[in-house]
């Protein structure tokens, strides 16, 4: 019968268990008595051996000419009885009767070599790098917290919803958009005042990727009570960071009759489920990748060192709460830090500016050892959408500071901002002064400010960057390392 790896690794061996193999051959050995070979065919981290022994009764099924083709790379179909194993490391391997090739792999062209290869260079062959331990690994993982996030939030009674992709609405109102057009790039036709004319576009106007399917989701909520999105999302931000893609996957729940405290409890008890599934369903994988990360840590200076192992943060996560403090709080602790003092931050702390990655991830990494949830941003620097607070942010010495919003961001370890999120402004005067403030014309999203119209309700929402979740969960440094096939300046191959 055939079998993926994965199970047949749990098969008991016997003289009669007679099993097929498919799968791609990692390495060849050969001895005078016998041939080793290793395969691995995606459904674990773990190869299996194949062993022929070398003699007359095979002669006449193993010919040299096949033996040839039988390669690192090479595809593979081995046929034989599946036996105990004779060395250590594995309880099983299959005694081959008979090898067929589907694709050979010549070795002096295959890139991949059955050596340790660095992410620069297997990020030039995107195409071939689900082939090594550490992607299939990483592919698996990101697989797992997929199905992990649709299934908390149908045990959770949200409904998925399906946002566009194509959209005419800009939901964060920051401009960084792909433009989707049918018009001629070069030569597109004008009206008599000279602007493009969109009336002749396929849509009959402007329209770009989306950045975010938010607004549409607040529709969903308001109707469906509590929705998520799962999808692909664009931003043309011109950022060349280990931590920013032009396409990734953001979840994005939303909830009617949900308040900020909620929302936070809400976005807590979703990252450590879905990370807890994660760690009960790959446990080889993550073992994998711990190693991978350890063996990574030692060539780093002693100082640099992190302190904890990645199945160590991955427990430390799950089972501490996240710290919960206003973003004014957080910069009053920013202010007195020691780095703050001996002038060690890049960017400079004072209340009003949008917090940069070193101070998130100094309140995340030093100052509170865990996940922290911050709140009550200022006005200025979030988006339109979100509720605007009662009254101005007071310091802890009764200093009065600006207008605040309902704004919630959950910074990892490692990564800072993983989650943004917020209460909605579902008052529809105060909504659309705001717009009015910072330039996002009502008649682009009146839509949207029909939901406040009628039969308006107070409702919360946020979004987990998938990639950033999936380069938390695996511990890879750079996040196109844990996207399939990463869309990033310079960057899009296939
Ligand atoms: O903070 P952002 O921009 O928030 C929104 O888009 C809201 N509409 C979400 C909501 O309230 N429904 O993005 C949300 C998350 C960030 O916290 C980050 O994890 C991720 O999306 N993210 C990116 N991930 C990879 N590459 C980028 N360029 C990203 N930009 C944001
Ligand atoms: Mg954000």
């Amino acid at each position: 019968s055939y079998l993926p790896i994965q199970q047949l690794l749990k098969t008991t061996p016997g003289p009669h268990v007679t099993v097929t193999v498919k799968g791609w051959v990692r390495n060849k050995r050969e001895s005078k008595n016998a041939l080793f070979i290793t395969l691995n065919d995606g459904s674990t981290i773990n190869n299996i051996q194949a062993v022929a022994e070398r003699g007359p009764a095979e002669a006449g099924q193993l010919s040299d000419d096949v033996l040839k083709l039988v390669t690192t790379g090479a595809c593979v179909a081995v046929t034989g009885t599946l036996v105990e194993s004779q060395g250590a490391g594995q309880a099983v391997e299959v005694k081959i009767n008979n090898i067929h090739v589907y694709g050979p792999a010549d070795p002096d062209k295959y890139p991949l070599q059955p050596k340790r290869h660095s992410l620069e260079f297997l990020r030039e062959i995107a195409h071939l790098r689900p082939r090594t331990n550490t992607f299939s690994a990483i592919l698996r993982v990101r697989h797992a917290l997929a199905f992990a996030v649709h299934k908390y939030f149908n045990d959770n009674g949200f409904y998925y919803l399906n946002t566009p992709i194509i959209t005419a609405s800009d939901a964060e109102g920051a401009g960084e958009m792909f433009r989707v057009t049918t018009l001629d790039p070069v030569n597109p036709p004008r009206t008599e005042d000279g602007k493009v004319d969109y009336s002749q576009d396929f849509f009959g106007r402007e329209t770009n990727l989306t950045v975010s399917g938010q607004l549409e989701g607040e529709l969903g909520a308001l109707a469906l009570g509590k929705i998520y999105t799962f999808g692909p999302t664009f931003r043309a931000e011109n950022s060349n960071t280990t931590r920013h893609l032009a396409e990734f996957w953001m979840i994005e729940p939303e909830m009617a009759f949900y308040e900020l405290p909620e929302n936070m409890a809400l976005a807590e008890d979703f990252v450590k489920t879905v990370i807890r599934y994660a760690l009960q369903h790959c446990p080889d994988d993550l073992a994998f990748l711990d190693n991978r990360l350890k063996e990574e840590e030692k060539m780093k200076k002693k100082e640099e060192q992190s302190e904890l192992g990645l199945l160590e943060k991955l427990q430390f996560v799950i089972s501490n709460e996240f710290e919960r403090l206003t973003y004014t709080e957080a910069i009053d602790i920013l202010i007195q830090s020691k780095p703050a003092k001996k002038g060690q931050f890049q960017y400079e702390v004072k209340w009003g500016v949008d917090l940069q990655s070193e101070h998130e991830r100094y309140l995340v990494e030093k100052h509170f050892k865990k996940p922290v949830i911050l709140t009550n941003y200022p006005r200025e620097i979030k988006a339109f959408y979100m509720k605007q607070d009662d009254a101005p942010a007071v310091g802890a010495r009764g200093e009065v500071f600006g207008p605040t919003v309902r704004a919630m961001d959950v910074l990892f370890p490692g990564i800072g901002e993983i989650i943004g999120g917020s209460q909605r402004e579902d008052d529809l005067d105060k909504l659309t002064a705001r717009m009015a403030e910072v330039g996002v014309e009502a008649d682009a999203i009146w839509w949207y400010l029909d939901t406040r119209r009628f039969g308006s309700a107070p409702h919360a929402g946020f979004g987990l960057g998938f990639e950033r979740l999936v380069q938390f969960v695996t511990g890879m440094g750079n996040i196109r390392d844990v996207i399939p096939f990463p869309r990033a300046p310079k960057q899009a191959e296939f």
